[in-house]
């Protein structure tokens, strides 16, 4: 009678480890936001039918065998909008999240052809892959979860605003937005752990 006791301790012990493990190991997160670019007016065009992806992000030693994991889509608005939500459980460690724009290339586009990108320019004017010679895309990504301080414990359930932007840099400057004369080459985004640029080192 004694060995059951022990024996039901040991599993209901087991039980609860294991559903605090899986609690700490899934997580659930939404983004939104707005992708723009500037043009060589200063002004900010929405960019329009644009990929904004959510992956699951697997760096360092776990790249070797786990891809990055797709878990939402979502095909911007005419205000450049998007809204992205998933879960993913990670068997080591706590996810993280990343997103991934991919832009068609199209010279009929009107935000296309005033944005005043040269990363989204030089991605756009290579040549297409072969299998895929009917039409170019660019693509981008950025480490919204990353955190420079190091601080896991900051992740968030919900990035709300986010403003992700291709072209000239926006700066505040004693309580009012600059335009600086420089760009960041490619996406930076506001309003993530990691603000402004910040891409996968591998990409
Ligand atoms: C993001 O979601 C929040 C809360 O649901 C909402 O208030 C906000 O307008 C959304 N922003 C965008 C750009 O979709
Ligand atoms: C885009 O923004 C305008 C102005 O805020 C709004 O009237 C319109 O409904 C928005 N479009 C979409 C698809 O949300």
């Amino acid at each position: 009678k004694g060995e059951y006791h022990v024996m039901l301790l040991l599993v209901s012990l087991l039980l609860l480890l294991s559903s605090s493990l899986v609690e700490a190991r899934g997580r659930n997160v939404e983004f939104n936001g707005t992708l723009h670019c500037y043009g060589d007016d200063y002004k900010r065009y929405p960019m329009t039918g644009v990929h904004v992806a959510l992956f699951e992000e697997d760096r360092g030693f776990d790249s070797w065998w786990d891809e990055h994991d797709l878990l939402d889509v979502y095909v911007t608005d005419e205000n450049g909008t998007f809204n992205l939500e998933g879960y993913h459980y990670e068997f080591w460690h706590s996810p993280t999240f990343l997103i991934k724009v991919e832009i068609e290339c199209d010279e009929t586009s009107e935000w296309q052809r005033a944005c005043n990108d040269v990363e989204l320019k030089k991605q756009c004017s290579e040549s297409a892959m072969p299998e895929l010679s009917h039409y170019k895309v660019a693509k981008f990504s950025h480490l919204v979860e990353y955190d420079p301080s190091g601080n896991n414990d900051n992740y968030r359930m919900r990035y709300e605003q986010l403003e992700c932007e291709f072209g000239w840099r926006k700066v505040y400057h004693g309580g009012n937005i600059e335009y600086k004369q420089d760009y960041y080459p490619g996406l930076s985004c506001t309003g993530g752990l990691c603000d402004l640029r910040c891409t996968l080192p591998s990409e």
